[in-house]
């Protein structure tokens, strides 16, 4: 074939593939058989192989998984990725209805008319006057998908970036591995804009972790909890071909810039989902404008019903504003519109007979009851098993083993008991005694101390604390430093934050048993020979876990911190210490008021975080992680240097905290760069006491609009 017969068929085959796949992972209408689409794909990757030059942006080569990458590149989001303030149920929605109708009567006098951009509006007068005279609020209902933030930006039409929302400003370009996801279009349909940035959920379908769960236990490797954390995990892998395997898909749910070209204006958050889909995108069916929240109320019940059937995991409803003029007058306050809210549903519940009360011991050596039933199925999966929490539970809810219980499961909530049917009991149920002994180490057990974050030394209501920690609440641990259980658990924690996969329960307890490790720092100086020579350990396995471990040394911050396993230190805790304190310097030499101070963070939460590190043995293991060879990502770049990198900030009005030159001076040591005017290109406008024009142009054009409170939280 000579070349210009082969751009003709390449130039076919493309055209007919794309249609194919559009129908097939967009539509979820299959023309053809997978062995069609495959072998005319096979033919056009061969086509492509033979003649490079015929290789263009929308080329097949483009969904072929690349080489694997060093590590991930941070990048700046030119719209802050934000995130959502719950609902749990329709007396909430009220009240948030409530409070931006409040808003909107003060708001809707400020908008003036302009020149108009999306999310401001041409007709803001009209709009705002409006809805003055007649009040009507329309409200975009759609799925709330269980996965990860993903942005999606496309220049003439070709996807040339994706992004994990990271810490909201600064992401992780994951491009290679989102171009494996087939729903998502590498080229737009036409007509599309010369630029646009668009933002969806990365899900894995509920049928794909179940096959992934059993080849994972089959090898004796980590289960994922959730589809959540296998999609994430999967985004995450440094080599494109493991992305692949994990069978992702992409919702699309919104539009958040648009430049050049568009055919069509922007007045609602609807039409920004028809965009989408005649731009080629995946846009779940489920959605509705409602009038009022009445018929907002009857979608959410409506989803209710039928979310246990769909294929992918939701655990609620998004509910917007539908109108987008209205959504730039109610802005933004800390990380969350006001003019959005997810509705979240209640926890499924089922009832079930338990069998049997143990107690598990955790990472930190607290002995949590367990109660486990017969396999009953509730959310979507079989469960045994359900935390009793502590004995403060077990005595509140006085449940016995073989009492009919009430268990519930939320999304990916780990499954409770919440009431015992003590009408169902036949006398012959047995009370639970607080244990003893460990059940692990047979070592001596002793009851926490109560009450707020106090020191470890101190004691209070005669209860000792919990020698590292000092927390609350009632619970019973184990006191042996050297308890097995509470080190595996620590591992396990540790390698499943770090995504090493290849090293599950079995293998962690394998190596500890063969003296091989004694805490998660010691994995860091395995070698491969340590592992072969182990009994039926294969070279191939040995090679595996070695490799997992090594591509896993470099670590984000905010996960290092997460992975130490710090009493009450979850995910978002974590991150929000490490943008906090930036390095693990100043988190260590950080006062319990410093971090008490920090947004979101309660007194419980700064005690056990000071308490950890100022325990001689945390800090031991601290520096031999570090010691041993695992690295910190630098946070100086998205968290110090550079945080503010693309932004454009324009003040206006006088601040209360400092001057106006002051304020310059910060945003420019952070990365950001300031102007005069406001255009389109400004990122955010601060407004000070007694602000300018430079405010209404703000809103008239839609840019974000940061009160001193929020600049400060900016900067800090
Ligand atoms: S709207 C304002 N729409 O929920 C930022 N988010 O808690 C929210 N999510 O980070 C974007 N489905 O990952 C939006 N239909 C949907 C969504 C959705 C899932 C996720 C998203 C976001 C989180 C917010």
């Amino acid at each position: 074939m000579d070349t210009n017969q082969a751009k003709k068929r390449i130039g076919k085959l493309r055209k007919e593939i794309e249609g194919l796949r559009y129908r097939y992972h967009v539509l979820d209408d299959p023309k053809v058989t997978d062995d069609v689409y495959d072998s005319l794909t096979r033919e056009l990757k061969a086509l492509e192989a033979e003649f490079p030059g015929l290789v263009s942006g929308d080329s097949l080569i483009n969904r072929v998984a690349g080489k694997p990458l060093e590590k991930f590149v941070k990048v700046p989001h030119k719209v802050r990725m934000l995130s959502l303030n719950d609902a749990f149920s329709k007396a909430e929605l009220k009240d948030w209805e409530k409070r931006i109708r409040k808003l909107l009567d003060v708001g809707a006098d400020l908008i003036r008319p302009t020149g108009g951009k999306m999310g401001s509006s041409p007709t803001g007068r009209r709009v705002g006057q409006f809805f003055k005279m007649s009040n009507q609020l329309n409200y975009f209902c759609e799925l709330k998908l269980d996965g990860l933030a993903v942005s999606l930006i496309y220049e003439k039409g070709l996807l040339i970036r994706g992004a994990t929302r990271g810490d909201g400003f600064v992401g992780e370009d994951i491009t290679q591995n989102l171009k494996t996801i087939k729903s998502i279009p590498i080229k737009l349909n036409q007509p599309f804009p010369e630029y646009v940035e668009v933002r969806g959920e990365a899900v894995m379908a509920k049928k794909v972790l179940d096959a992934l769960n059993k080849k994972q236990a089959a090898e004796g490797k980590v289960l994922f909890a959730n589809t959540r954390n296998a999609a994430a995990g999967g985004l995450r892998q440094l080599d494109p071909k493991l992305a692949a395997e994990r069978n992702l898909d992409f919702f699309a749910y919104d539009v958040v810039s648009v430049g050049g070209g568009l055919d069509r204006s922007l007045q609602n958050h609807s039409d920004k989902h028809d965009l989408l889909r005649t731009l080629g995108f995946k846009v779940d069916e489920h959605e509705a404008v409602c009038k009022d929240l009445d018929e907002v109320g009857k979608f959410v019940d409506k989803i209710e019903k039928l979310r246990p059937d769909f294929p992918f995991g939701t655990d609620g409803v998004v509910v917007s504003v539908d109108d987008l003029a209205l959504q730039t007058i109610l802005g933004v306050v800390g990380k969350a519109p006001r003019y959005m809210v997810a509705y979240k549903y209640p926890a499924e519940k089922a009832t079930t007979i338990i069998t049997n009360i143990f107690f598990n011991v955790g990472r930190t050596g607290v002995l949590t009851p367990v109660a486990m039933f017969e396999p009953t199925l509730v959310a979507g999966s079989t469960i045994s098993k359900a935390t009793l929490h502590n004995m403060d539970q077990i005595d509140r809810l006085d449940i016995r083993v073989g009492d009919t219980v009430v268990i519930q499961k939320a999304g990916d909530v780990i499954p409770e008991v919440v009431e015992v049917l003590v009408k169902l009991r036949s006398g012959k149920e047995k009370k639970v005694k607080a244990p003893e002994k460990c059940p692990v180490c047979g070592g001596g057990v002793k009851r926490r101390g109560v009450g707020e974050g106090f020191k470890p030394s101190q004691k209070k209501d005669g209860l000792e604390a919990h020698p590292y920690t000092g927390m609350s609440s009632v619970a019973f641990y184990c006191v042996n430093p050297k308890c097995p259980a509470k080190n595996s658990r620590g591992m396990q924690h540790f390698v499943s934050v770090l995504d090493i996969y290849e090293i599950g329960p079995k293998i962690l307890d394998r190596l500890q048993e063969e003296g091989l490790i004694s805490d998660a720092a010691d994995l860091f100086t395995l070698k491969k020979s340590d592992l072969e020579g182990l009994e039926r350990f294969g070279a191939k396995s040995a090679e595996n876990i070695i490799k997992s471990i090594n591509d896993h040394r470099k670590i984000s911050f905010p996960k290092f911190i997460y992975a130490l396993g710090i009493l009450h230190v979850g995910e978002q805790t974590a991150e929000d210490l490490a943008v906090s304190f930036a390095t693990l310097d100043k988190l260590i030499a950080a006062s319990v008021e410093e971090i008490n101070n920090i947004e979101n963070i309660g007194p419980v939460v700064s005690q056990s975080v000071y308490n950890y590190f100022h325990a001689q043995e945390n800090l031991k293991f601290v520096k031999k992680l570090l010691d041993n060879g695992v690295v910190i990502e630098s946070q100086r770049l998205n968290v110090e240097g550079q945080r503010l990198q693309g932004r454009t900030f324009v003040i206006t009005g006088s601040l209360e905290t400092m001057s106006r030159e002051a304020a310059r001076a910060k945003i420019k040591e952070l990365g950001g760069k300031t102007s005069e005017s406001v255009s389109k290109q400004t990122s955010y406008v601060v407004v000070g006491k007694e602000p300018g024009s430079k405010y209404n142009k703000a809103l008239e054009l839609g840019v974000e609009i940061l009160d001193e409170q929020r600049f400060l939280e900016l900067i800090r």
